[in-house]
């Protein structure tokens, strides 16, 4: 792998927008390519950079300067665009959700191991040092056995059917656009998937879910209850309860700060102070591994991905959520 590596991103909205403020300052990457369906859209995005702008999806993967691809296009694209990238041979990294349901997720996993490519689901929560350090503290017993979490993510936005959040046909709701990063935090400090689920939702207008509530239960009794919104503005914070003490990570999915409680008494708190939002953490990440010639990424496997996946389905399947796409 060069020692710069050159990026493709497919999709230029608002995500990628963030993602460009963090990921120029990598020394080891530069953007090389940009695709969007709107050829505004790619120049806007690829221009400053330098980057080529493409409207045909498959020549932009072709670039032989594109050494990876960040996909960054709604939910209900995921699949497409990851396996025609994995099928060409290049890298991958996906945006959350990895895809509408497990069954494409699988797909995509089958497409990686198949051609022998990169594939990784950009749960940029799991690279921030903060995180890193709640998982230390978890794994090391510093507050005794985990018997129960928390975890809401929720924020109030217009309803509007058109848009991604909204519409059925882009796989929208709360549960896929930010429910996923509670189910898949409780995935990592549980380290397996439920054996239980229990949950209700309100629906949209549109048919997608406003709003959820679940209660997770997992082998050995440990419980996590989640809430997710996109028409309820929440804390957004992560509460892990053990036997000795607490921890507290405020803005969990990409924190700034965790707080240990042993007992009662504050014990530590962590901080990041960066002055970015912190993409650069899951790129590096990638980097990495590409460079050490890994297939996956240690911490989100692909088959936790998968698990993770499928939880949602099951959440899903217990409100009758199923998107047009899915018959
Ligand atoms: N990690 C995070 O914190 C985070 C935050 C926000 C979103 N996301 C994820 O990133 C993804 C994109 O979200 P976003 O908020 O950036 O969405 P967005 O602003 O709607 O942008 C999506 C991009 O995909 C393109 N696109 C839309 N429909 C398409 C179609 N049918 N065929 C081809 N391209 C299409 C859009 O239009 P044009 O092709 O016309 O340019 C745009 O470039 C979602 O999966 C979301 O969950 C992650």
């Amino acid at each position: 792998m060069k020692s710069v590596i050159g990026w493709g991103f497919i999709g230029a909205g608002g995500i990628t927008k963030r993602v460009m403020n963090d990921f120029k300052e990598l020394s080891d990457a530069k953007l090389v390519a940009v695709f969007s369906r709107t050829e505004a859209n790619a120049v806007q995005l690829a221009q400053p950079y330098g980057a080529k702008a493409y409207t045909d999806c498959e020549a932009m993967i072709r670039n032989p300067e594109v050494d990876a691809i960040y996909i960054a296009t709604p939910h209900h694209l995921h699949m497409e665009h990851a396996c025609l990238a994995l099928e060409l041979g290049k890298p991958v990294l996906c945006e959350k959700p990895f895809a509408p349901n497990a069954a494409q997720v699988r797909k995509m996993v089958e497409k990686a191991r198949e051609t022998g490519t990169y594939l990784m689901e950009a749960m940029w929560t799991r690279f921030f040092p903060v995180t890193r350090k709640v998982m230390q503290w978890v794994s090391d017993g510093t507050i005794g056995d985990v018997h129960y979490l928390t975890a809401d993510f929720g924020f109030s936005a217009a309803e509007n059917p058109q848009s991604r959040l909204f519409n059925p046909d882009m796989a929208g709701g709360s549960l896929l656009d930010v429910g996923v990063y509670a189910v898949s935090y409780a995935s990592m400090v549980f380290g397996s998937k439920p054996v239980e689920v229990l949950s209700r939702s309100r629906s949209t207008s549109t048919g997608v879910d406003a709003r959820m509530a679940c209660l997770l239960e997992y082998e050995n009794g440990q419980m996590a209850s989640l809430f997710s919104s996109i028409s309820t503005s929440t804390p957004q914070e992560v509460r892990i309860i053990g036997t000795k003490g607490h921890i507290e990570v405020p803005r969990f999915w990409s924190p700034r700060e965790a707080r240990l409680f042993i007992g009662d008494r504050l014990e530590d708190t962590i901080k990041d102070e960066r002055t970015g939002e912190g993409f650069g953490y899951e790129f590096t990440a990638v980097h990495e591994d590409l460079r050490s010639g890994r297939k996956e990424n240690a911490l989100i496997t692909l088959d936790e991905s998968i698990a993770v996946a499928e939880t949602l389905d099951t959440l899903r399947a217990q409100w009758g959520l199923v998107y047009p796409f899915e018959g």
